[in-house]
């Protein structure tokens, strides 16, 4: 029976080790609390880094097989990979530059050849793993020479690949000594998908002023085949989050966190630890607040969870001194012994804490600089079982093309984002039903299985019209 295999950096698991016991822990981050409830169904398998650096040969066999029996299997890489592959090119070269802070990129022969080499290793798994007939969907960044490199192996094969993140315009492409390379990688897929129609305008236009090669309707002609792009905007498992919501349990956290807050109000952000998440600008956008709104201390608290992420890397680690900073000092000017002006947590939680804190917030603050989608946005609609609560997004993320209920706002206008605080903080509650319930409807049609089966008809449909195309 023909299968569907997914291959993404990371496994929806991340491996732990404690006194000689494995465990397996949900990985962070939209790729994995995304596709994390679909991938088991069927015989459809995942393949991708468990997240540790595992060296003994014994131990790896027994990770091999739990994780078999989940319908996953682990691509192991070296601790000069990960530092290389994972932090240097993936995320020190990478990930600045698509998302437009090309200042912090790094640009260096080392890491572009372990990132070569790492996607070969990841090739050589899939191939092990893959039929003639079956389906791979390749996903980010990390994996983008990938398609090629499979394209090469299986020739006949059906490759879908999708970017979680956004494409940057050419001008900032164009920055990368391996543009060329690296847009080949991703045109060895048959479709190519992002989560708006400005990334995929914005690759397109580097696939033709790069590689020459331009495009109809999404259609690219290479000398030896034809690709589709179009884009995909993902959706969140809609009923799981909603369904989380309404647990008893949930309500009587609840509960317990509300009495301990004392606070009237609950502004809520919840990201990883990312300069690109606009987490020092929100800071700063709620201290001007209590400045110019005064009435609002000891009456309004932020809740603000960081999940630790990529914590090796330069800039992640200076930018986490930045917050630390900025928490500290924001705290100690207005702080009361019965009031906290901010509630800071530096970990992960499980999802039936996210979801009372979903539950409990009054205001959803969701500033990123950039991003490719954001589903943290989605999930805290999802949870507003009572409709009440207002969505503050940004809109540099893509999920803002969706949402035009919540208040949108551009992350470098600091001003912008106190007035929206205001807003936010003081809008009626038929106000807030109404919007909230415009966001749920979309949310709840335009879910994470329609997502999912949007590209697959796509693919299918890819895959049919070159056959057509070949006998023509
Ligand atoms: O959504 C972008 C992304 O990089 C995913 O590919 C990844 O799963 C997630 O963010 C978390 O990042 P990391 O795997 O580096 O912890």
């Amino acid at each position: 029976m023909a299968k569907l295999i997914i291959v993404s950096n990371r496994l929806p698991v991340k491996l732990q080790e404690k006194d000689g016991q494995l465990s397996y822990q949900a990985s962070e981050g939209g790729l994995a609390t995304g596709l994390g409830s679909f991938y088991k169904k069927e015989n459809n398998l995942w393949i991708g880094w468990p997240g540790q650096v595992v060296s003994e040969e014994d131990k790896q066999e027994r990770i091999i097989d739990d994780l078999n029996k989940e319908n996953m299997h682990p691509v192991f890489l070296t601790e000069t990979e990960i530092k290389e592959f994972y932090e240097g090119f993936s995320n020190e070269t990478l990930w600045p530059t698509f998302h437009y802070f090309s200042q912090y990129a790094v640009y260096s022969q080392q890491l572009w050849e372990t990132y070569v080499k790492v996607n070969q290793k990841y090739c050589d798994e899939v191939v092990k793993q893959a039929g003639p007939e079956d389906t791979i969907w390749v996903h980010d960044y990390q994996l983008l020479l990938l398609p090629s490199m499979l394209r090469e192996k299986l020739p006949d094969s059906t490759i879908g690949f999708f970017q979680h993140i956004p494409f940057p315009s050419y001008e900032v492409f164009r920055l990368l000594p391996w543009r060329k390379e690296l847009l080949e990688g991703m045109l060895g897929s048959d479709l190519v998908g992002f989560h708006t129609y400005d990334d995929m305008r914005h690759f397109l236009s580097s696939v033709n002023r790069i590689v020459g090669y331009g495009s109809t309707h999404g259609w690219i002609n290479t000398p030896t085949r034809s690709l589709l792009v179009d884009s995909f905007p993902m959706g969140i498992d809609y009923d799981k989050y909603a369904g989380t919501a309404a647990l008893e349990e949930v309500k009587r956290r609840e509960n317990v966190y509300r009495g301990n807050l004392n606070a009237e109000k609950v502004i809520l952000s919840i990201d990883r630890l990312d300069y690109s998440k606009g987490i020092a600008q929100r800071l700063e956008a709620f201290e001007k607040f209590l400045e110019k709104y005064p009435e609002f201390q000891q009456k309004v608290t932020l809740l603000m969870l960081v999940v630790p992420s990529r914590d090796a890397v330069e800039k992640y680690k200076e930018l986490k001194e930045e917050v630390d900073e900025l928490v500290g000092r924001i705290n100690g000017k207005y702080s009361r012994i019965s009031w906290n002006p901010i509630q800071y947590f530096y970990r992960s939680y499980p999802l039936e804490t996210l979801s009372a804190f979903y539950r409990m917030a009054d205001v959803g603050l969701v500033t990123p600089m950039r991003d490719g989608m954001n589903l943290v946005c989605k999930e805290f609609v999802a949870s507003k079982l009572d409709q009440k609560g207002v969505l503050i997004l940004s809109e540099m993320a893509g999920a803002s093309k969706e949402l035009s209920d919540a208040i949108l706002i551009n992350p470098n206008d600091i001003n912008q984002m106190v007035e929206a605080l205001h807003q936010a903080l003081t809008m009626p509650e038929e106000e807030q039903i109404t919007h909230m319930r415009n966001m749920q409807t979309s949310l709840q049609r335009y879910n994470i299985h329609h997502w999912v089966s949007m590209f697959m008809d796509r693919l299918s449909y890819v895959k049919i019209k070159q056959l057509s195309l070949a006998t023509s």
